[in-house]
This record gives structure tokens, C-alpha cells and sequence, in this order.
């Protein structure tokens, strides 16, 4: 495994393994599989309604709460500083813990500044490692690193192979934030999968397509936790660290890039959409 340093010297695992469209039924189950293949990085989210299955799984699991990365994040109905001060610890409750790894904020809407100052609070106060954001384009997260007083450590946006944000991460390196990817196999979207660049780099290396297209982010010093409820590719995914892309394979995927996100966080219609989830009960 392959660890990132944050800017505060907390070192966290590359790779990890996302929860998001998982039945939380089940999310206990996988994320307990996922740990005996060699996960230690687990991403949930409030808005996942799944942080006490992830608790139950890290409390049962038998590996020390010390090897394990917790990331959550808050959700816009939390945000402001008191709503955010209380959904910490609500949190904290559900994942069974007394501290969590890293706690973002989810969305760059509402009044992120307050719940900013909640994490924080939180995070002087010990309940939290490392704090930061997701989804913040550029121009916000550059704003916001201005105008706080504990820099963020990681951004989490939307990135894979066509939607690279070479240019984004620039920025984050600039203000000290590492990168960490949503949706690293863009969503299990199939044109990814046969993508003939992809196709061929895999065919040269002996390996699959999404171990190509993992393989290259991490290469990118990109932090990523893709998802599947599927044995065979949890184990997949997990076996990218074996293989090296050269720079003349790299540049061939940088060339997929589209530039393109499929959720732009700054479209008035998706603004309008999250607004509609500001009374959300997380
Ligand atoms: N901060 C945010 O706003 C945000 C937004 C989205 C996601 N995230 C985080 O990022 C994580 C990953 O994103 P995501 O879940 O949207 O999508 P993803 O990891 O890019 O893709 C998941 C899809 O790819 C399939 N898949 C996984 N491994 C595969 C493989 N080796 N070969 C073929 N297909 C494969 C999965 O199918 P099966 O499960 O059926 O195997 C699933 O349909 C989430 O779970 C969540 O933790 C965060």
C-alpha cells in the first residue's frame, strides 16, 4: 500500500474503498470483505445513511481502530456552525469512534463557511485528524484556503480518465490540499471499460482495464476509492501497486481527458438540484 502524506503529517492510505450506492443492508458485509482483501481506507459519507454500518464493520472487523482511515463527510442540511458542531459528533456516534481520519464537507453550497468552523473546532479539540472538502472547483477551494485558519488537506471531485483535473490539482498542490478522487472508474460507465487506449495499455501489462485506469490515477499521486460489490474486482482493484505505466503510456491516457465532469458542482441546474436536499434529515 501506498500512502499519502498530508500537509499536517498524517499519512493516508492511496487506496481505499468507497460505500456510496451501496445497500446500506449490506454495507456491513462489504466492508468487512473489503478489510480481509486489504482495505484500510473506508469512505462513507452522511448523506450515505450507511456510517453505522461502517462503524459496526470497523468495531467487529478484529484490526486495531489505529490501521483503519475513517473519511465522512458532512452534508448541506449540517452545514453552519452549530448544525455542523452537532452532526460531528452524531458522526462520531454512528462510526463508533472517537475520532475520524478525515471529515470533509460534501458540497460547496450553504453556509460551508460555518460548518468550516465546526471542523475546525473538531479537529483542535482531537475528534478529528485531518479536515477538508469535496467537490470545491478552483476558484472556491482557493477562497475558502484564504480565509480559514486550518488550511483543508484533501479535496475529494469527480476524476478518472475522462475528467482528469490536471489543472485542479495544479491549484491544490499550490494551497497544499492533495486530490482524492470520486468516482475512479467514472461510475462503471461501459465505455470506460472498452476504451481501445485502455484496452491495449491493459493488453501490454497482462491486466484489466480498470487496473489500467486506477493504476494510471495513482501514478498521478491521485488518492482513490473505487466501489464494487463484487469479490473478484474488490481484489482487482486492490492489485495496482504490482505494475508501472511508462510515461509514454501516461501520456496516452492524459490524452483521454475530456475536461468534462458529469456533476459540475457550478451548474445552476445542479445547484438547484442540491438545494432540494437542504432539509435532508442526515
Ligand atoms: N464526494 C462525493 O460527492 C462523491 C461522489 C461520488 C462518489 N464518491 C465516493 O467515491 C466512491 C467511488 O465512486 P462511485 O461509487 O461513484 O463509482 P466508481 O468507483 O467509479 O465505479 C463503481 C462502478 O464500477 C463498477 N466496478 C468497480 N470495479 C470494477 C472493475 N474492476 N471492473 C468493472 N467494473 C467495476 C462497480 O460495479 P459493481 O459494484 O457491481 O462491481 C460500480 O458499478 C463512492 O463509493 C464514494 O465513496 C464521493
Amino acid at each position: 500500500m501506498k500512502y499519502i502524506t498530508l500537509y499536517n503529517n498524517v499519512k493516508m492510505p492511496q487506496l481505499g474503498f468507497g460505500t456510496y450506492h451501496i445497500d446500506p443492508m449490506v454495507v456491513e458485509y462489504w466492508v468487512t470483505e473489503a478489510f480481509k482483501v486489504g482495505y484500510r481506507l473506508i469512505d462513507t459519507a452522511q448523506s450515505y445513511y450507511n456510517e453505522e454500518c461502517v462503524g459496526e464493520a470497523v468495531k467487529n472487523c478484529g484490526i486495531d481502530r489505529s490501521e483503519i482511515f475513517l473519511v465522512s463527510k458532512i452534508w448541506i442540511s449540517n452545514y453552519g456552525y452549530e448544525r455542523a458542531k452537532a452532526s460531528i459528533e452524531k458522526s462520531l456516534e454512528r462510526l463508533q469512534t472517537d475520532y475520524i481520519d478525515l471529515m470533509l464537507l460534501h458540497l460547496p453550497y450553504c453556509d460551508y463557511y460555518g460548518a468550516y468552523r465546526a471542523l475546525e473546532e473538531a479537529y483542535r479539540a482531537g475528534k478529528l485528524r485531518a479536515i477538508g472538502l469535496s467537490n470545491f472547483t478552483p476558484n472556491q477551494f482557493i477562497d475558502l484556503a484564504a480565509n480559514v485558519n486550518i488550511n483543508p488537506a484533501v479535496n475529494q471531485v469527480e476524476t478518472h480518465v475522462f475528467c482528469q483535473q490536471i489543472e485542479a490539482q495544479k491549484y491544490m498542490r499550490e494551497c497544499d490540499i492533495q486530490i482524492m478522487s470520486t468516482g475512479a472508474l467514472a461510475d462503471g460507465r461501459e465505455d470506460l471499460f472498452t476504451n481501445p487506449i485502455l484496452e491495449g495499455i491493459a493488453q501490454a501489462h497482462g491486466r484489466t482495464v480498470a487496473q489500467v485506469a486506477l493504476r494510471y490515477l495513482t501514478q498521478r499521486n491521485v488518492i482513490i476509492v473505487p466501489k464494487t460489490i463484487t469479490p473478484e474486482r474488490m481484489v482487482e482493484n486492490f492489485s495496482i501497486y504490482d505494475f508501472e505505466l511508462t510515461p509514454e503510456e501516461m501520456d496516452r491516457i492524459v490524452a483521454l481527458d475530456t475536461g468534462k465532469t458529469r456533476y459540475d458542482p457550478t451548474s445552476p441546474r445542479i445547484v438547484k438540484m442540491f438545494m432540494g436536499t437542504r432539509e435532508w434529515y442526515v
